[in-house]
């Protein structure tokens, strides 16, 4: 079992000194600060020329042997959108207002969050909702590193001028985890954690550097006993002395690895508040941090779904990016007994159920019947 004192920062150091070349990573525009960096209406092209495939694989191998970081500059092709669910984001942090926030890395007054930021914008504005997760760019890089089937959960993060940064940290699974805690999990199990979930922030307003975007130390991901790393003192003097930050246009996004050290910067900027949309992708095959109540999501997008579905808007990735963002599309877990697999190992998932919905142009009513059938077959 590991031991806090087998850590090295010799080993650490050499792991971040390392330095990404461009012809490694050919599908990018260019590389800065070692952060990978790809154009999204590049990308959002490449999928009719069958491409997809080739972008995956390369932004898997950043996550992994890379530097751990990618930003995709113009993530929405439609600015307009997100300025709407900042609208959406603003009605939400007033009906907020008086709740005692609670946040594990600001004090109090700083920054605004909003929790589980993905089912409230959903039942605030199923249309606003739609338009947003029907990014094809979003299921690019879920799948890149997660494989199909991933779950998608966001919080909203504002952070005021003068909020100061963050301390550095690994996060979800293990990052959120006291050392006592961390080493109850094999070294293994620890490496293995770091593949479960995917980290991003869509920038929600320009982020120059001054506003204090994310510093990051590229590379620290690799670092097998890195869980065990962050809080001890000369690991975090390293950080500070080797983080890296790039500024994000409105519209751009970031993903990382989730044990790439990192810290939210200090916004030193006089009047920019920064404002950040961070996704936390899951894989089918982990327990996502927030619950998200994706029957409620469903039914409450379904009229706004149908009507896209209908005017002919969906290409085939965007509706799979919506349908796999708001449906549960993993089969398990289920009850065995009443929720029969037809003609196949897995039973039918709420995804599978919406898109069958949508093909055979079902009414709400009848939406509504199936899905309350559905929940009840795989309650225990
Ligand atoms: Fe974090």
């Amino acid at each position: 079992m590991l031991q806090n004192e087998e850590l090295s920062l010799k080993d650490f150091k050499k792991i971040c000194k390392q330095v990404l070349k461009k012809e490694d990573y050919p599908l990018s525009c260019f590389i800065k600060k070692n952060i990978v960096i790809y154009d999204g209406d590049k990308l959002r092209k490449s999928f009719s020329k069958k491409k997809r495939v080739f972008y995956e694989i390369e932004l898997a191998k950043v996550f992994e042997e890379g530097s751990g970081i990618v930003v995709i500059q113009n993530f929405f092709d439609n600015k307009k959108i997100i300025g709407r669910m900042n609208t959406v984001f603003d009605a939400i942090l007033k009906e907020e207002e008086n709740k005692e926030a609670a946040d594990h890395f600001a004090k109090g007054g700083q920054n605004a969050r909003i929790w589980n930021a993905f089912e409230k914008s959903a039942l605030k504005d199923a249309k606003v909702f739609v338009k947003y997760y029907k990014n094809p760019l979003l299921s690019l890089v879920a799948k890149a590193w997660l494989g199909s089937n991933y779950q998608v959960t966001s919080q909203v993060n504002i952070i005021y001028p003068k909020g100061k940064a963050q301390a550095p940290h690994r996060d979800y699974h293990l990052g959120f985890q006291e050392n006592a805690a961390v080493l109850s999990y094999p070294l293994h199990s620890q490496i293995m954690s770091r593949l479960l979930t995917l980290q991003g922030g869509v920038a929600h307003v320009d982020i120059p550097i001054k506003s204090g975007p994310t510093k990051f130390l590229p590379f620290s991901q690799q670092y097998k006993p890195g869980y065990l790393a962050w809080r001890e003192e000369e690991f975090k003097n390293y950080f500070e002395k080797s983080y890296v930050q790039i500024s994000l246009k409105k519209g751009d996004a970031i993903f990382f690895n989730p044990a790439v050290f990192h810290a939210g910067g200090e916004n030193r900027s006089k009047n920019i508040i920064r404002s950040v949309n961070l996704l936390q992708l899951s894989s089918a095959f982990s327990k996502p941090m927030e619950n998200v109540d994706l029957y409620k999501i469903s039914l409450n997008i379904y009229k706004d779904l149908r009507k896209v579905n209908k005017k002919g808007f969906f290409d085939k990735h965007s509706l799979d990016a919506i349908l796999t963002a708001s449906c549960d599309a993993y089969s398990f877990p289920t009850n065995l007994d009443k929720d029969l697999p037809l003609g196949s190992m897995t039973p039918q998932t709420l995804k599978e159920l919406c898109l069958q919905a949508l093909k055979e142009d079902w009414k709400y009513s009848k939406f509504k019947e199936e899905v309350n059938k559905h929940k009840k077959r795989r309650n225990s």
